[in-house]
C-alpha cells in the first residue's frame, strides 16, 4: 500500500555569506553561492497527509488554519511535487515550530526543508539529500541549505539541476553558537521574496555579487581552520554589503531599527576588547550574534541587558533534516 502520510523535522539556518537576489526568480536560481550554519535545538515539524477526499491543499500552522498567502505558497510548492510525481493528490499539512515566528529566525527555511522530505516520501520522489535540496529550494531558497546539518554551501548553479546545497563541515566540526537578539517580532513589511526581486535595482548589487565568491572562500577557510577572527570580519562585511544593497534598492528597504545598530556597535566593541563575537542580520531588525560555545552564557547575559533587546534565543550548530515516526495514523 502506498505511503499516504509522513512526518519530518528540519532546523532553520543562519547565512554567514548571504543569498540576496536571483538570476531566475521563478526557479530561485541565486545570483551567487551562499554559506550557512544550521541552527540546532530550533525546529519545524511537518506532518503531511495526502487525502483523496480533499479538493485543495490545507495548511495548518500550530493548530490554526494558515493565512491565505501561506496556503498559496505551500500549494504552489506542492504543485511542483504533483507535476514531478505525476500524482494529482491534495494534502493536509500540519506545521509546528518550537521557536517564535517573527523572531528573526527564518521559519520558511526549516518549514520547506521539512516539507520537501515529507512530500518526497508521500509522493514517491527521490529522497537523496541532493534531490531534496533542489526540491526544498523551490519552496524557499534558503531551505535548500537546511537539508544538511553543520556548515553548508548552496551552489547557485544556472538552472534547477545545478542549484543545490552541499555540506562543507559537520555540526561537531566547530562549536559555534548563535545568540539571536529579538528586537521586534512585528511582521516584516517587505518579504524576502520581494526583496530578492528588488536587489537588481540597487547599483551596488553587481559589485556585491561579483565579490561574493571571494568572501565565500574566506569564510569557508575560516570555518575549516576554526579561525574566529577571520570569520567575524567576513561575516560582518557580507551582512553589511547585503544591507547596503537593500538600502539602495528602489524602493529602498530599511530593515534595521535604532536598537539593531546599538547591538552591532556593542558587538564590535566587545570584539575589540578581545571577545569572540560578531553579528549578522537577515531581512529584519533582529541581530544574530555568533560566538564560541564556551563564551555563549556570558554573551547571552550581556546581550539581554542591552536596551531594546526583548529576548535572546540561543542555538548551537544543528543536524540535518530527518524523518520522524508518524504520530497519527494516515
Ligand atoms: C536575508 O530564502 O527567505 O535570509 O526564497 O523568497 O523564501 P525565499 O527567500 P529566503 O531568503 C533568505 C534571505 C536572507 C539571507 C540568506 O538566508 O541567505
Amino acid at each position: 500500500m502506498p505511503i499516504r502520510s509522513a512526518t519530518a523535522i528540519a532546523h532553520p539556518n543562519i547565512a554567514l555569506i548571504k543569498y540576496w537576489g536571483n538570476l531566475d526568480d521563478e526557479w530561485t536560481i541565486p545570483s551567487a553561492n551562499s554559506l550557512s550554519m544550521t541552527l540546532g535545538e530550533l525546529f519545524t515539524k511537518i506532518h503531511l497527509i495526502a487525502d483523496e477526499q480533499l479538493e485543495c491543499d490545507l495548511l495548518m500552522i500550530d493548530g490554526a488554519l494558515a493565512p491565505p498567502a501561506a496556503q498559496a505558497r505551500v500549494s504552489q510548492f506542492l504543485d511542483y511535487v504533483r507535476v514531478y510525481s505525476g500524482k494529482a493528490l491534495f494534502c493536509r499539512i500540519e506545521s509546528s515550530s518550537n521557536f517564535p515566528r517573527g523572531s528573526g529566525i527564518a521559519s520558511s527555511a526549516a518549514a520547506f526543508a521539512a516539507l520537501a522530505l515529507a512530500s518526497a516520501k508521500v509522493f514517491g520522489l527521490p529522497t537523496d539529500p541532493q534531490e531534496l535540496s533542489r526540491l526544498a529550494r523551490l519552496g524557499s531558497g534558503s531551505a535548500c541549505r537546511s537539508i544538511y546539518g553543520g556548515f553548508v554551501e548552496w551552489i547557485g548553479g544556472q538552472d534547477h539541476q545545478s542549484s543545490y546545497a552541499i555540506p562543507i563541515a559537520p555540526p561537531q566540526h566547530w562549536a559555534l553558537v548563535d545568540c539571536v537578539c529579538v528586537i521586534s517580532t512585528a511582521h516584516k513589511s517587505v518579504s524576502s521574496r520581494e526583496g530578492h526581486r528588488l536587489a537588481k535595482t540597487s547599483p551596488l548589487q553587481p559589485c556585491r555579487v561579483q565579490s561574493a565568491p571571494q568572501r565565500l572562500e574566506i569564510c569557508r577557510r575560516a570555518i575549516l581552520e576554526r579561525d574566529f577572527e577571520q570569520l567575524a570580519q567576513v561575516v560582518e562585511l557580507d551582512s553589511n554589503l547585503m544591507h547596503s544593497v537593500m538600502m539602495t534598492s528602489q524602493p529602498p528597504l530599511f530593515y534595521w531599527q535604532a536598537e539593531t545598530f546599538v547591538v552591532m556597535e556593542e558587538v564590535r566593541r566587545w570584539r575589540s576588547e578581545g571577545e569572540a563575537v560578531c553579528y549578522t542580520i537577515d531581512a529584519g531588525p533582529n541581530v544574530h550574534v555568533l560566538t564560541l560555545a564556551e563564551c555563549a552564557q556570558k554573551i547571552q547575559d550581556r546581550l539581554s541587558h542591552l536596551s531594546g533587546v526583548q529576548e535572546v534565543i540561543v542555538a548551537p550548530v544543528g543536524g540535518p533534516a530527518v524523518f520522524v515516526e508518524d504520530e497519527k495514523p494516515a
